[in-house]
């Protein structure tokens, strides 16, 4: 049985196939999974279904991304010994949920998805007024929500998805957790927990449901987890409960912002493909040295002899990621006294470039090299995610009257 407790430590992520991988989503993401993966039960899958919302006039391409996807994150470091890693559309679990949930979303609150208007405005030139696009952030939520995950990192521009998954959780709950004397089972768990520990939970349930005191909440499900003489379906019970709504069948996740520094791109703004401004992870030393040599630096700087403010360069931006304090504080008095050329600062930048992507090419290499490898980790990952979610799936279809 999946529980509060071990809900909390699950991680879920995933990244859509729809190209190779730049040192954005080294930096941004993949760095961060790979910290994670020893501290939580981390999976982190290739969301090929939602690349298909968008991309759906190009398959060949999301076929081809997949396998580069993967190679990818294993040559960065992510460790199919420590985190399970599989694809979304071997596990049909995923769109099973979808269309579950889809049953119970309201359409309002697709629609006001900030994304939704985003991007297809952003993405003009393609027809995005398709029932699989208004529903992408229902299947992410099915995607979380499967392996009832209590955390998933994200950026900022997601964290509205993460949002809609928890209200929907909630809204799920609330329609279908009530099962036959479900207060009378309440009572009698609040009274196992002692008199004080019970006048403490009541207090913060009314908290969280007259106030919408979310660290209420929080304190409530510390609560809840510390008490010794309750069952973990009380504590599920009880945190529902706390919650305003029956039993917690699906848990409500939390976004997990990553603090990692946004990765320059090589013009200074965010390094991201639609702006031409990114180093692939796959870029070869002449590739990677040419692109730094282009590099546009502090336009005061005509001469040699001309100094410069690093404040208006994008090439100090990158020193902010790569060196060291005492290198930066070399490159800031040598910058503004012309002690030393953009050349000499640039080659600080491809070096430390080299240094951090010749390992992962060389580990690229290695599982290009043997594709039965990559296959059979995808196959045991996603066997792994199969079970994981056959697991919630039972629960919903049972909740949801669909168990003969
Ligand atoms: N929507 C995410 C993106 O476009 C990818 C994604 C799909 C995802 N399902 C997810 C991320 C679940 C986190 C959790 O980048
Ligand atoms: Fe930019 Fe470095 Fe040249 Fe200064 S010395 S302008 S920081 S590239």
């Amino acid at each position: 049985m999946n529980s509060l407790v071990s809900a909390n430590n699950r991680v879920l992520s995933g990244m859509r196939p729809t190209g190779r991988l730049h040192l954005g989503h080294y930096h941004g993401v993949l760095k961060n999974w790979v910290e994670m993966q020893h501290e939580y039960d981390c999976f982190f899958f290739v969301a090929d279904w939602h690349a298909l919302t968008t991309h759906y006039e190009v398959p060949d391409v999301i076929g081809k991304s997949v396998w580069e996807l993967v190679i990818d994150w294993l040559a960065a470091g992510v460790n199919p010994g420590a985190a399970t890693v599989f694809i979304q559309s071997r596990i049909p679990e995923h769109a099973e949920l979808h269309l579950l949930l889809s049953m119970i979303t309201p359409l309002g609150w697709l629609e006001r998805v900030p994304s939704f208007k985003d991007q297809q405005e952003k993405l003009r030139g393609k027809d995005l007024s398709t029932y699989g696009f208004l529903g992408y952030p229902l299947l992410q939520g099915a995607d979380i929500l499967a392996y009832r995950a209590g955390w998933v990192p994200v950026g900022e521009d997601q964290v509205a998805h993460v949002e809609l998954t928890r209200e929907i959780a909630r809204r799920f709950n609330f329609l279908y957790g009530r099962e036959p004397d479900f207060e009378g089972r309440v009572k009698v768990a609040i009274k196992k927990m002692g008199k004080k520990n019970a006048r403490l939970f009541h207090d913060l349930r009314t908290k969280y449901q007259e106030q919408g005191d979310k660290e209420a909440l929080e304190v409530a499900r510390e609560l809840l987890k510390g008490q010794q003489n309750i069952t973990i379906a009380d504590q599920e019970r009880l945190f529902g409960y706390v919650e305003g709504g029956g039993k917690m069948i699906l848990p409500e996740p939390q976004p997990l912002l990553t603090s990692a520094s946004k990765m320059p791109g090589l013009d200074g703004l965010k390094m991201s493909k639609s702006y031409n401004n990114t180093i692939s992870l796959r870029d070869t030393e002449d590739e990677v040295e040419q692109k730094i040599r282009t590099m546009p630096t502090d336009p005061a700087r005509v001469k040699r002899t001309d100094p410069g403010d690093p404040t208006k360069c994008p090439v100090w931006q990158w020193h902010l990621v790569y060196s060291a304090d005492d290198l930066q504080k070399q490159i800031q008095e040598g910058c503004r006294s012309a002690a030393i050329g953009c050349i000499d600062c640039k080659s600080h930048i491809t070096r430390a470039i080299r240094e951090e992507l010749s390992p992962i090419q060389e580990r690229a290499q290695l599982y290009e090299e043997s594709p039965d490898l990559v296959r059979n980790i995808i196959n045991e990952g996603s066997e792994k995610a199969r079970d994981e979610a056959r697991k919630t799936m039972d629960e919903v279809n049972h909740a949801m009257g669909l168990s003969y």
